[in-house]
């Protein structure tokens, strides 16, 4: 189980978000781009004409979080843009498994997000469709919020599913992540940890992915 670690550029300052980005180039193994609609979550950030101008001017590739309704109709459109994964919520998708193809079809990885309340067995069936299941440890919608520690179970049994499957889809977790949570999110069974504020509100970008990667390789052994 290879740690990696994706910023999440929320917390980046959206007038620069070029070098925001090239602040932990050569630090973290992504760069998560959250895109909200201001409907699915009550939030409003960026689409896919911003994506398509940062995928020119960044080098890490893009970990596209779609907190958006009919997910369907646009989730398409950012693998085929070159995102080079892209995750969209089970709670919004209407054809989950034809979007999900065609996400893989376009040559990027193919994401499904839980929100904290979303039961992980409702989904299990979708689990072989999918390159990467995200369980949100926050609510959708905000930078900055607290890690919610029940998800910590959920987090445990996506693992059980995930090895019962042949184990090489990633478990993403999103949302609290510093380096008071990430152990134990590691512990529990994540790989691929989004941080956002822990990232970009601290001195130095690059050296606190390193110093999140450090810890969450410790925990998980
Ligand atoms: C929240 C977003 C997160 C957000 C996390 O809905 O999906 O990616 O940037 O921010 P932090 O790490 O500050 O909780
Ligand atoms: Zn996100």
């Amino acid at each position: 189980m290879a740690i990696q670690i994706s910023p999440s550029i929320l917390s980046a300052d959206f007038a620069r978000l070029a070098d925001e980005a090239a602040a932990v180039s050569g630090a973290a193994d992504w760069l998560h781009v959250d895109v909200m609609d201001n409907h699915f979550v009550p939030n409003l950030t960026l689409g896919l004409p911003v994506v398509e101008s940062l995928l020119k001017a960044v080098t890490v590739p893009m970990d596209c979080h779609l907190m958006i309704e009919d997910p369907d109709r646009w989730a398409p459109a950012y693998a085929e843009a070159g995102a080079g994964s892209v995750t969209v919520h089970a709670e919004a998708a209407r054809s989950p498994v034809r979007t999900l193809r065609e996400i893989r079809g376009q040559g990027a990885r193919a994401g499904l997000a839980l929100n904290p309340g979303t039961a992980l067995e409702s989904y299990a069936d979708l689990v072989p469709e999918v390159d990467m299941l995200l369980l949100m440890t926050v609510e959708p919608g905000f930078g900055g919020q607290r890690f919610l520690d029940i998800v910590l179970p959920k987090i445990r049994r996506a693992r059980e599913l995930i090895a019962a499957t042949g184990g090489s889809i990633w478990l993403q977790v999103d949302g609290g992540i510093t380096d008071e949570t990430v152990e134990r999110a590691a512990e529990a069974g994540a790989d691929v940890f989004v941080a956002g504020s822990s990232v970009y509100k601290a001195e130095d970008p690059a050296a606190a992915v390193q110093a999140l990667r450090a810890q969450a390789e410790k925990a998980a052994g």
